[in-house]
């Protein structure tokens, strides 16, 4: 007997029937015309990667433009179908541009990952159990506040406004948002408008979905846990902090960047058809609490 099985697709226009269930056809990614914000360092950067390593053209864009040039140079020169684009996503005007010049590059635009994001510096509760002055309520910056929230929930918004922009015309598209499994629980150690930050971009992800659907545009989320990234200027990498973020977590590790390319596939590829509006949770088990 055949693994290959019938699997109807139900487009919004047309009924796709196809016949095949492989990995390799679910999870094509092949030729598609990818965008990652955030792209040049840690998630953003994995993402990228799993989508040019399988044949996909990506245009990361980013902030930081030595970061940029030279991840688009290394990537390039493994053969991979990268460029660069200079962004900075709380500018509207800027993401305009920027997905402008990319789609006159490839001619369309049908994978977009809003990624980009920053922390919010501490939290109210030090790792050491002690309050923090400036991370209580009434202390918080609100200069800091308005950067957070410019990049981390505004900047979502414009690559999705750039986004519906190009994909509503073409009838197809996939978004997917970085958000946090901050915008699904509290965290005393984490900057507070980082929270209201992610949890806006998650909510506004799932209203996105609910607008975009009748398009067949797809709008998603992936909430990670702690990952060893950049952000934050890399403090992932203090061996105290991350022997506490080790012991609070039930599989005692933090997640390397590369685990996110099986979703990276996943919500850029045909085996997510039927998937929107949701927020895949990738924290090694960090949302269900203290196990040990
Ligand atoms: N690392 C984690 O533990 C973790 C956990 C949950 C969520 N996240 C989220 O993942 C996303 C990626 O973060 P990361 O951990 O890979 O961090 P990172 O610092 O390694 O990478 C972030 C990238 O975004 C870029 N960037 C920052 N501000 C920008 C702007 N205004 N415009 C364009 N690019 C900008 C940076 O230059 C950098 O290259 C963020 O949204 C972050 O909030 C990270």
């Amino acid at each position: 007997m055949t693994i290959r099985s019938v699997l109807t697709i139900l487009d919004p226009k047309t009924t796709v029937r196809f016949e095949m269930s492989t990995a390799a056809h679910l999870f094509d990614v092949s030729g598609l015309a990818c965008v990652i914000t955030g792209g040049a360092s840690g998630i953003g950067l994995a993402c990228a990667e799993a989508l040019a390593e399988n044949g996909a053209k990506v245009t990361l864009m980013d902030i930081n433009a030595n970061s940029l040039d030279g991840i688009v140079s290394s990537l390039t020169r493994r053969g991979l179908d990268v460029r660069g684009e200079l962004v900075d996503v709380s500018d509207r005007a800027s993401v305009a541009t920027a997905f402008q010049n990319t789609v006159n590059h490839y001619g369309r635009l049908d994978v977009v990952f809003a990624n980009a994001g920053i922390d919010a510096g501490p939290g109210f509760l030090g790792r050491d159990g002690q309050r923090v002055f400036e991370g209580t309520l009434e202390n918080l910056d609100l200069r800091n506040w308005e950067r957070v929230i410019s990049i981390n929930l505004n900047g979502v918004l414009h690559c999705l406004q750039e986004s519906a922009k190009h994909m509503k015309p073409q009838g197809s598209g996939k978004i997917v948002v970085t958000t946090s499994i901050a915008s699904l629980r509290s965290v005393a150690w984490v900057g507070t408008p980082y929270l209201p930050a992610k949890a806006g971009a998650s909510h506004l992800m799932r209203q996105a979905a609910l607008e975009l659907a009748k398009y067949n545009i797809q709008v998603n989320a992936i909430a990670p846990g702690a990952f060893a990234t950049n952000i934050a200027d890399g403090h992932v990498r203090d061996p105290e902090v991350r022997r506490l973020l080790e012991a609070g977590n039930p599989q005692h590790r933090v997640g390397d960047p590369a685990e996110i390319k099986g979703i990276a596939l996943l919500l850029a590829s045909r085996a997510s058809s039927f998937i929107t509006g949701s927020e895949i949770v990738i924290d090694g088990g960090a949302l269900l609490g203290q196990a040990d």
